[in-house]
């Protein structure tokens, strides 16, 4: 089998190819990435040698470049993982959001269609649903709602996969996921952040009042869920991943802390990201159902283990550094004037 992987030098894309390369002998796959600031082949290092893996360097909505990669492989399936992920950085500057995440999932549709391809996997996101109050959790059937320009372009991304499946009978499957945390992850999400400002005794910022809700699941588990909706999805549908543990970002970062040994005064409550949903929870009984879904690694298991990796890895971290990647973070986190308070200063 022969699979195009969209965004396999991302954190998550990344994760998948090295599963499937471990657990999936007959699998060949193709690594299409355009390698934008998130984007690095470091993170296939443990791959590149495998004579079953091939990485093209390219844009997911430069229909020219994707319809050379079709005409080069026969794919039986496609994984898009390519998007612009960051929440922040699409409040700042939605343009690429829409380019990569809706262009970019169009440009692959029609490609994966006119050379038939037997399966079109779209990974999404639960934050295409929007926000939950404090009880209940979405299923595949909740409304979308997103609040961000990066929701709001996943979920444009979702109803065009939709729509090629209503109009066309082209054989999608959609899987929207909850948070993912673990190695490989860049430094500007949640917990990357907080673990390279505390190893280095830099403030944690904790957006408002720290108490939204996230649900979180490791990384490598997602790459598993992926490969049974690979397999094993039917056609049009919906599915939701989750871990069921949720967590406030201040269980979070006081895990961090611990774990780290380092004092809660490094947390600094900044100003609230606008439009900054409250909660997302996911109601899995769909997967569990169908293909058997547990999730098995425990929060705190996880986050330990992700903490090794990154002390481990702070050569990976300071390359990120030294290439200037890190200047949107540093300019949005440090020396912040709007500070708004420190605990136990
Ligand atoms: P990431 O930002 O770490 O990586 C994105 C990858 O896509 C990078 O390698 C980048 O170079 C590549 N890319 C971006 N634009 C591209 C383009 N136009 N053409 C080709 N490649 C391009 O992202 P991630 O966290 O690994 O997320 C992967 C997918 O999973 C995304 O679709 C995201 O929406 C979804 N997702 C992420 C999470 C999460 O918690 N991170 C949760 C649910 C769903
Ligand atoms: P993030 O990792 O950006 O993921 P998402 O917004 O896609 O859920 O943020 C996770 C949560 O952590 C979210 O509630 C915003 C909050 N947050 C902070 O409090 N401080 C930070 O520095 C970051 C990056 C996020």
């Amino acid at each position: 089998m022969k699979i195009l992987v969209t965004g396999g030098a991302g954190f998550i894309g990344s994760s998948f190819v090295r599963y499937v390369l471990r657990t999936q002998p007959d699998v060949e796959i193709i690594n299409y990435d355009l390698l934008t600031y998130a984007g690095n082949l470091r993170n296939l290092e443990e791959v590149a040698s495998d004579s079953r893996y091939h990485f093209v360097r390219g844009d997911i909505a430069d229909n020219g470049s994707v319809r050379a990669v079709f005409e080069d492989h026969r794919f039986d399936a496609v994984v898009n993982f390519a998007a612009e992920t960051h929440v922040d950085r699409s409040i700042e500057d939605s343009t690429p959001f829409v380019r990569s995440n809706i262009v970019g999932t169009q440009c692959l549709l029609d490609n994966a269609r006119r050379f038939r391809v037997s399966r079109f996997v779209q990974i999404s996101t639960d934050e295409v649903y929007g926000s939950l109050g404090p009880e209940g959790a979405f299923r595949e059937d909740t409304p979308i709602d997103p609040s961000s320009p990066y929701s709001a372009s996943k979920a444009g991304a979702d109803m065009l996969v939709l729509s090629y499946f209503r109009t066309h009978r082209f054989p999608v499957v959609i899987t929207r996921c909850t948070n993912n945390y673990g190695p490989y992850q860049f430094p500007e999400k949640l917990i990357p952040v907080l673990i390279a400002n505390a190893l280095s005794d830099r403030s944690l910022p904790i957006y408002g009042d720290g108490l939204n809700v996230r649900e979180w699941i490791f990384a490598d588990e997602h790459s598993r869920a992926v490969w049974l909706a690979l397999s094993r999805g039917r056609d049009g549908e919906v599915y939701n991943i989750g871990s069921g543990q949720e967590k406030t970002n201040l269980e979070v970062v006081r895990g961090v802390l611990k774990l780290l040994g380092k004092p809660e005064s490094l947390i600094t409550y900044v100003k609230d990201r606008p439009g900054h949903d409250r909660r997302y929870a996911m109601d899995c009984s769909k997967i569990r159902r169908e293909w058997g879904w547990e999730s098995e690694v425990e929060f705190s298991e996880g986050l330990a283990q992700t903490i090794t990796w990154y002390k481990a890895h702070q050569d990976w971290m300071h390359e990120i550094k030294d290439a200037s990647y890190l200047s949107y973070y540093d300019r949005m986190y440090t020396n912040r004037d709007d500070t708004l308070s420190r605990l136990h200063s």
